[in-house]
């Protein structure tokens, strides 16, 4: 493990941005694990800045992301889907065949979760994996808990999730109490991974991730 410390957020955006774009020269067909929230905004930004100026090519470029809110549909500016396209997806050369989320307008959420863990075998594995960290420990939408859980998974999320995302929603009992999200199985066996964790608010639980015991509640 490599921890990069950075000037600040900007800093910190930059230098994740040259850690994906070296991943999406060296490997024209990577795929690439991706999230959403707040902390990537200004990464996703870069990105799409280095394709303007003709320095980054993402026609052969796949992707999955970590997870979508259940119920969402991707016409919601909430969903993660309307993320995506919003901040990334539409602004780049990605064929949107190309880009994959766990969909969140299914009936049979177990069987979504199977389909899109099937997916990611059938890609050959993820190649580099973005991740930010939750308040409370979680990656992806892995809410703390007694055990990991490997597969992809419909999660309760956390009371103190549903409050930190509720920024992004008009009321609190707007945010979805459900959501989709890759396991801790794809994500470990990604061949690189890169947390990107920026804040003061972070900073206890960056300390837990980072310096104490491996554990399925951070
Ligand atoms: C989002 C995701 C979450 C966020 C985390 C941090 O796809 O998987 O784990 O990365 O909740 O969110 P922000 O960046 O909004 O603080």
């Amino acid at each position: 493990m490599k921890i990069i410390k950075t000037k600040n957020y900007q800093d910190m955006s930059r230098k994740a941005a040259n850690i994906i774009a070296a991943q999406v020269i060296q490997k024209e067909d990577s795929v690439l694990g991706l999230a959403t929230g707040s902390t990537m905004l200004e990464l996703y930004d870069d990105l799409v800045s280095r394709y303007r100026a003709g320095d980054l090519d993402f026609s052969k470029i796949r992707s999955v992301n970590l997870d979508e809110y259940l119920g969402l549909h991707p016409s919601n500016p909430q969903s993660y889907r309307y993320y995506m396209d919003q901040n990334l997806f539409n602004n780049i050369n990605i064929p949107v065949e190309n880009t994959y989320l766990p969909k969140g307008m299914v009936d049979d959420a177990d069987m979504e979760c199977a389909a899109f863990d099937a997916l990611i075998e059938s890609l050959g594995g993820i190649d580099l994996q973005l991740l930010g960290l939750g308040l409370d420990g979680h990656i992806g939408f892995n809410e703390p808990g007694d055990a990991f859980i490997k597969e992809s998974h419909c999660v309760l999320l956390n009371p103190s999730t549903i409050k930190a995302n509720s920024r992004f929603f008009e009321h609190e009992d707007d945010v979805p109490r459900h959501a989709l999200t890759m396991g801790m199985g794809a994500i470990m066996k990604a061949k690189a991974v890169l947390l990107c964790v920026n804040g003061k608010a972070k900073a206890p639980i960056l300390k837990q991730v980072l310096y104490g015991p491996i554990t399925p509640r951070v």
